[in-house]
């Protein structure tokens, strides 16, 4: 079968995935693999932007590709690579800086929301974050990127480049259409339901976590409908975190039998906690089982992200050939 064209996807190894990366990408990457050719990286560079512990870098790495594979990327399929095994991304992300005015920077939510959050480490690394990812994903000449719903002025942006740099030196890039999911999936917030779930933040239950942390987390710091005081209150499951998350861990008929009974008092948040919690751990379940059986084969994870770097480094290679010839930097060829 033709493939309709190359995806690359990225997602940082700032800390543990959590479901919100797994709801409102991984889970698309899976069927995606199957019609295009896919990157998926896992973005180094990117989290250098905040600070971090050396110390801890191979692990988070470990743990992203340990997810990647565990949610069902095939590496016969995908390559699964590391952003930083591939130095043309931060090749290309200079040339791209070059054709990018300061304002377009400026203006982009996700800066002046990080220079908010760590205002003693506003580094120029911040500043570049959209640049090298518009790198990362013109690299690949990718035609479509999936992402969560907070990615959409990062996407945005990559097309503004990939115009200017085509105005500047002559068709080239493709401009990349935004996969993202319908619904609350591509915008999961925290257990707390005022934040979007985060690394940073810290709002969030991880793919990793167990049963009981799950349990904990979900009964004592799941946010329900505010005005619901005693379970004698009827409640109002439009306007409830929890229910919210019902609707992407529970099938139909547990949904209504939850939204009908808290409607009218039947059943209290904490009730309601527990169907949502066994229906978390069961959607986990398996992820988890090949999570465990990865990390007992960490060579092997070893192994398909240096596959997938390779793989991914010829194609840039390519690319940059030919940005190196239509940007004049061939003096020495
Ligand atoms: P990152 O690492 O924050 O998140 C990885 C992916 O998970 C999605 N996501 C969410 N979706 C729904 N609900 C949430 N609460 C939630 N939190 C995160 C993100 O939208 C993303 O799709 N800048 C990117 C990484 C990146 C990248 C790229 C992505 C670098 N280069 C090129 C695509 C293409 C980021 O910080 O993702």
């Amino acid at each position: 079968m033709t493939k309709k064209g190359r995806i690359f996807s990225g997602i940082q190894p700032s800390g543990r995935l959590h479901i919100g990366n797994y709801l409102g990408a991984i889970k698309q990457f899976v069927p995606l693999q199957e019609t295009y050719e896919t990157v998926f990286g896992i973005v180094d560079l990117h989290a250098m932007t905040q600070s971090y512990d050396t110390g801890e870098m191979s692990e988070r790495i470990i743990n992203a590709a340990v997810n990647y594979l565990a949610s069902g990327l095939d590496p016969d399929k995908a390559m699964l690579m590391l952003q930083s095994g591939v130095a043309e991304h931060s090749e290309l992300a200079w040339i791209l800086a070059t054709v990018t005015p300061l304002p377009w920077i400026q203006r982009v939510p996700t800066f002046k929301e990080k220079a908010r959050n760590q205002p003693d480490n506003v580094n120029m690394g911040l500043f570049n974050y959209p640049v090298l990812m518009a790198a990362d994903i013109l690299l690949y000449k990718s035609v479509a990127v999936p992402v969560g719903e907070d990615q959409r002025p990062h996407l945005e942006l990559t097309r503004e480049i990939a115009r200017a740099f085509n105005q500047r030196f002559g068709e080239f890039f493709p401009e990349p259409e935004e996969i993202i999911m319908k619904g609350n999936q591509s915008r999961v917030m925290g257990l707390d339901g005022k934040k979007r779930m985060s690394k940073s933040i810290g709002n969030c239950i991880y793919l990793d976590d167990d049963a009981e942390t799950i349990y904990e987390k979900v009964t004592r710091h799941g946010v329900t409908d505010p005005a619901r005081v005693r379970k004698s209150d009827p409640g109002n499951p439009d306007i409830c975190n929890m229910f919210t998350w019902h609707t992407f861990f529970s099938d139909k008929k547990a949904q209504e039998e939850c939204a009908d009974q808290c409607r009218n008092a039947e059943f209290g948040c904490m009730d309601c906690k527990a169907v949502l919690v066994r229906n978390i751990v069961e959607t986990l379940e398996p992820i988890q089982e090949r999570q465990k059986e990865l990390m007992d084969d960490l060579d092997k994870v070893r192994d398909i992200i240096r596959d997938g770097t390779e793989r991914a480094r010829k194609i840039a290679q390519e690319t940059m050939k030919e940005v190196r010839e239509i940007t004049g930097l061939t003096y020495l060829d």
